[in-house]
């Protein structure tokens, strides 16, 4: 309930009091910028006024302005029924705005960049055929760990698409109701899902560092192109670009999931984080900061894993065996790590008995 308003301009807080009841509104002080005090008795001047004073527009102008009262909740924000600070994140959010345009273009601009290599670098074939001797590269724990995040990982950017592309995509091509459906139903799963796929992130990134910590091998890696020019370069277990993809996972899935959380619960942790962020309970500035890192870290991640299941799938043969049976062909990993291929060789490859692969 909205009892009392006091109107604050940008910048300079004007001490606009209304003495309000429910029956009517008292001005006491410098209504809006410029506009002269107003003081009607009490009774006389609510939006409901018959004998002047206040009219509605002025009321609603206060409102609009910032306006804020005393409200049931104690937090000094819930007083406040329209947020003018957050026209600009209204303009920043809405579908024709900078963060939905951007992230259609930015996918856009991705998904023909995957097109352009896969017609121009064709499929990244096995140059010596197959060896016929596997070698272990993926453990069983490795890769429940690696296809639950998947699944999980599908879910989320799918709800959270339907989600942000409702209204500019969504709604032209099927309508209010079927939109209304998804989106609701999006949200749900969304939720849900959120603090399920945050653990799962965190454990993925405990089962694949090893292996994914920077080396030498990196520079000359990325020098090659990942082996567009100059041949095949060298690489252990893992190249500089599938580590790129596990450190731009793990570091956009720790925003995603910190964010989300924030998000998931704007009435008590986000004026709790926002407290101990700025001294003061106003969870609102904290929440389209939160929103805007979401959105941002959700599409670079998408971005990056279209890449990564294109390679790993159709674009690189032999790869996806790997996350499937745990085992990759000798040649496989010749040609695309090398090093690696060379310490399993040391132990197991090319005689084909079972080394462990590395955890
Ligand atoms: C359906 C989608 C996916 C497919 C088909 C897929 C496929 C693969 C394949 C074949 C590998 C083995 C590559 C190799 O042997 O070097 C792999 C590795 C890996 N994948 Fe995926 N993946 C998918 C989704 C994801 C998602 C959503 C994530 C993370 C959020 C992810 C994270 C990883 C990581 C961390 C590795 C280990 C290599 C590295 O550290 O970069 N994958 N994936």
């Amino acid at each position: 309930m909205f009892f009392g308003a006091r109107a604050r301009q940008r910048g300079t807080r004007a001490p606009l009091a209304l003495g309000a009841g429910l029956a009517g509104l008292t001005v006491v002080g410098p209504a809006l910028a410029g506009a002269p005090p107003k003081v009607g008795p009490p009774m006389q001047t609510g939006p409901e006024n018959t004998l002047g004073g206040l009219s509605d527009s002025e009321i609603w102008g206060a409102i609009r302005h910032e306006a804020f009262g005393i409200a049931t909740s104690q937090r000094p924000e819930d007083g406040v029924l329209i947020d003018a600070d957050g026209w600009w994140w209204t303009e920043l959010r809405m579908p024709s705005g900078p963060l939905v345009q951007g992230a259609i273009w930015f996918l856009l601009i991705v998904i023909l960049a995957i097109l352009l290599f896969a017609i121009v670098r064709g499929r990244i074939r096995l140059e010596g055929g197959r060896a016929g001797i596997r070698i272990p590269r993926f453990s069983l724990t490795q890769r429940v760990v690696h296809w639950t995040v998947a699944a999980l990982f599908i879910i989320m950017a799918l709800s959270g698409l339907v989600i942000l592309f409702g209204r500019p995509l969504l709604i032209p091509v099927f309508g209010h109701g079927a939109t209304s459906v998804m989106a609701s139903a999006a949200m749900q799963a969304h939720n849900l899902m959120g603090p399920v796929f945050a653990v799962s992130i965190l454990t993925l990134f405990a089962t694949f560092l090893p292996g994914n910590l920077p080396s030498q091998d990196d520079i000359g890696w990325i020098l090659k192109g990942g082996g567009l020019f100059g041949g095949h370069p060298h690489a252990g277990r893992y190249n500089a670009g599938e580590k790129a993809w596990f450190w731009t996972a793990t570091l956009a899935g720790v925003v995603l999931s910190v964010s989300g959380i924030l998000m998931l619960f704007p009435d008590n942790l986000a004026p709790w984080v926002a407290e101990l962020a700025y001294g003061f309970p106003r969870a609102r500035d904290l929440l389209h900061l939160a929103e805007i890192g979401h959105v941002v870290a959700a599409v670079i991640m998408i971005g990056f894993a279209l890449g990564h299941i294109y390679l790993g799938t159709y674009g690189n043969e032999g790869a996806f065996e790997g996350m499937v049976d745990g085992t990759v062909d000798l040649n496989w990993a010749r040609e695309h790590h090398d090093l690696w291929a060379g310490e399993m060789s040391g132990g197991s490859a090319g005689t084909g008995a079972a080394a462990e692969p590395a955890e």
